[in-house]
């Protein structure tokens, strides 16, 4: 059988050095990067094609008529057998702009949004800066929802009548969970009871591991709103996009959404976006044949190296999870790893409830390098 492409094994750690974003330039140059959402991988061929194309032609203007939606649509079809009407989707500039824009909508200056804490730490500063509170129902010890400490949450947010949402994560940053079609139809009863607009931020859906199955929230809720992106699972983050997707009980929200202030997508956003959906798919598939390798290293290296750790295996993202509470490094073990060991990782207190000390673990790396991470961390705990 012939080898199969790995994006995550082209590029050595002198080329990725070289890089100007912020995971290779943050730190100085002793510090082995497995922090922020980016992918130690080259840019996919069809991407890569396209973003040229761009250049050439010297197309850097507004958004025009990029099949973006349709694109999304027919990989949403194929990937997971949800059928989009085009009817209801809106792209957007970014996940982030478009959780902020749509949960603004949902509720008053002051009201909550309810995250599942440890949460992406931009769910709590956006909806903030947004004059929102945000409210935490921390998920369970396997980081599941937790359904009692959700309805807490819920029933406290609607106190007195009051407008409230809920930003779910699916799958969940960090960690990976893969919420089951179950638990989807117990949030979308519970939101229903309540009152509270779910907005579904599934930009890790298309990496997704064998074993788990991606559910979109809007097959279990019309009244939801789902987000959607190719930028981490193509790696796109400096030239962002966002599929603004409205379930069939929420399309008045889509009305507001088209007459309230937004942000659009940029052009190139969405040319880029477009080709991973239509042309990418095989390197995405190469992609997670990778992560999947080295989510199962990871495994093996912190049995063997980091004994006292507790490693949840993710079922989708490479934003994995360490609970590193049994090591003597106090709530932030991380800054012990980056003082002492030189490896640079997320430090779990920024998640919000549950996260102090753990550290998440960017594994879009290759398996090399990942490794040596590791070696570094179990240095850090040596004399
Ligand atoms: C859960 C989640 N939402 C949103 C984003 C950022 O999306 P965008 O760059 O499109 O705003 C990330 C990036 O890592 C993420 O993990």
């Amino acid at each position: 059988m012939p080898e199969r492409f790995d994006p995550l094994s082209q590029l050595t750690l002198e080329q990725l050095r070289d890089r100007t974003s912020a995971k290779w330039r943050h730190y100085p140059s002793d510090v082995l990067p497995l922090w922020v959402a980016e992918m130690d991988v080259p840019l996919a061929a069809p991407i890569a094609r396209a973003l040229h194309a761009l250049v050439e032609r010297g197309d850097t203007g507004y958004p025009g008529d990029t099949p973006y939606l349709e694109a999304f649509a027919s990989f949403a079809r194929d990937s997971w057998g949800w059928e989009v009407p085009v009817a209801t989707a809106r792209p957007a500039a970014s996940v982030i702009t478009a959780y902020t824009d749509t949960l603004a909508d949902a509720t008053d200056l002051g009201g909550t949004v309810v995250v599942t804490s440890p949460a992406y730490p931009p769910f709590y500063l956006y909806l903030r800066q947004a004059g929102r509170t945000v409210a935490e129902a921390p998920l369970d010890a396997d980081l599941r929802l937790d359904f009692a400490s959700l309805e807490r949450a819920f029933a406290s947010a609607t106190e007195g009548g009051a407008r409230a949402g809920f930003l779910l994560c699916n799958p969940h940053n960090p960690g990976g969970t893969v919420h089951t079609r179950d638990e989807l139809a117990a949030v979308a009863d519970l939101a229903a009871r309540y009152g509270v607009q779910v907005v579904s931020d599934e930009i890790h859906a298309p990496i997704v591991y064998e074993g788990a199955e991606f559910v979109p929230y809007l097959s279990v809720d019309p009244r939801g709103i789902a987000i959607h992106a190719a930028s981490k699972g193509w790696n796109l983050a400096a030239i962002p996009a966002a599929v603004l997707v409205f379930g069939a009980d929420a399309l008045v929200a889509a009305e507001r959404y088209d007459a309230g202030k937004h942000a659009h997508a940029t052009h190139w956003g969405a040319v880029a976006q477009t080709a991973a959906y239509n042309e990418g798919r095989e390197w995405l598939a190469d992609l997670v044949a990778g992560l999947d390798r080295n989510r199962h290293l990871l495994a093996s290296l912190v049995a063997e190296r980091l004994p006292g750790v507790r490693y949840h295996l993710p079922a989708a993202t490479y934003l994995t999870w360490l609970d590193c509470r049994a090591l003597d490094l106090g709530d932030d073990p991380a800054a012990a790893f980056l003082s002492r060991g030189r490896v640079a990782l997320n430090h779990g207190h920024t998640f919000g409830t549950g996260g102090a000390g753990h550290v998440r673990v960017n594994i879009a790396t290759s398996p090399e390098i990942l490794t040596e991470a590791v070696d570094r961390m179990a240095a850090t705990l040596v004399g």
